[in-house]
């Protein structure tokens, strides 16, 4: 706690307040609240194990690479909701913020990033409350990744509640540019700075074409395999009808 700054030791004095008893009480809610959070998220990375699990029986290439996941910081939180201008309080939180509770799912190729993205959607308990596709339009720095907010409902003791969870699928190559740049991500507005900015771009269109690029490497190996496998199948087929006459 020593290491935070006057303002940041303000924010979560607002949050967790002075007198001992309101102290514990609204780290009872918080807790409560960030409980119900990680619920959410286990229950939305069980769905994807089991669509990723499922596909890899039938025979096809995971669509999933790997799943990471996190429960937004306290600090974090106290600092967006004061960003956005809302109250600092735990029922703010609930009402304001989409990515408290966010999962990470990492593809090898463009395509099983829509076809994961599309099963979640199609699962009858999943609202999808919003989509932001930045594959199709990538952020102006280069950032590619493809992310939405869905609601799912969590089952307590004697109640049911609905839970947003945001979820982030990006291919193995976006998320090398996407978790470098967040390391070297300084704002300054600097001629330096601004010419590293474009070279980060130039990295992040050198991966997405790599990216299209493997994904066509993919697509040209899937054909040649059913080709080969159709080919298979005749000659089976006319060896047993020549074995019949
Ligand atoms: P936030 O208030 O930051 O959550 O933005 P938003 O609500 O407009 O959502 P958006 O979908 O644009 O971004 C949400 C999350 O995506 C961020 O918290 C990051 O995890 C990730 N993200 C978005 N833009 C970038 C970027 O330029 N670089 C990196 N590395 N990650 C990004
Ligand atoms: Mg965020």
């Amino acid at each position: 706690m020593s290491s935070l700054s006057t303002e940041q030791n303000e924010l979560l004095h607002d949050f967790f307040a002075d007198d001992a008893s309101q102290f514990l009480d609204r780290m009872a809610q918080f807790n409560e609240l960030m409980m119900k959070y990680n619920s959410a998220i286990r229950e939305v990375q069980t769905k994807l194990q089991i669509l990723n699990d499922e596909l890899s029986l039938r025979g096809r290439a995971n669509p999933i690479d790997s799943i990471r996941t996190r429960v937004k910081k306290p600090l974090s939180i106290a600092e967006k909701l004061r960003r956005r201008g809302k109250e600092v309080s735990v029922e703010a939180i609930f009402e304001n913020l989409n990515d408290v509770a966010g999962i990470r799912v990492i593809c090898p190729f463009i395509d099983d990033i829509y076809a994961v993205a599309d099963m979640l959607a199609r699962q009858d308990d999943i609202t999808v409350l919003a989509v932001k596709d930045y594959i199709k339009n990538p952020k102006p720095n280069g950032y590619r990744s493809y992310h939405m907010i869905v609601e799912v409902p969590v089952f307590f003791s004697n109640y049911k509640q609905p839970m947003r969870v945001e979820v982030q699928i990006r291919t193995v190559a976006m998320d090398f540019w996407a978790s470098l740049e967040h390391q070297m991500r300084y704002k300054n507005n600097s001629e330096a700075s601004r010419s590293i900015c474009d070279d980060l771009k130039k990295c992040a269109d050198t991966i997405a074409r790599t990216d299209e690029e493997m994904q066509r490497l993919r697509h040209q190996i899937d054909q040649h395999t059913r080709s080969q496998e159709d080919l298979a199948a005749a000659v089976q087929t006319s060896e047993s009808s020549a074995g019949k006459r």
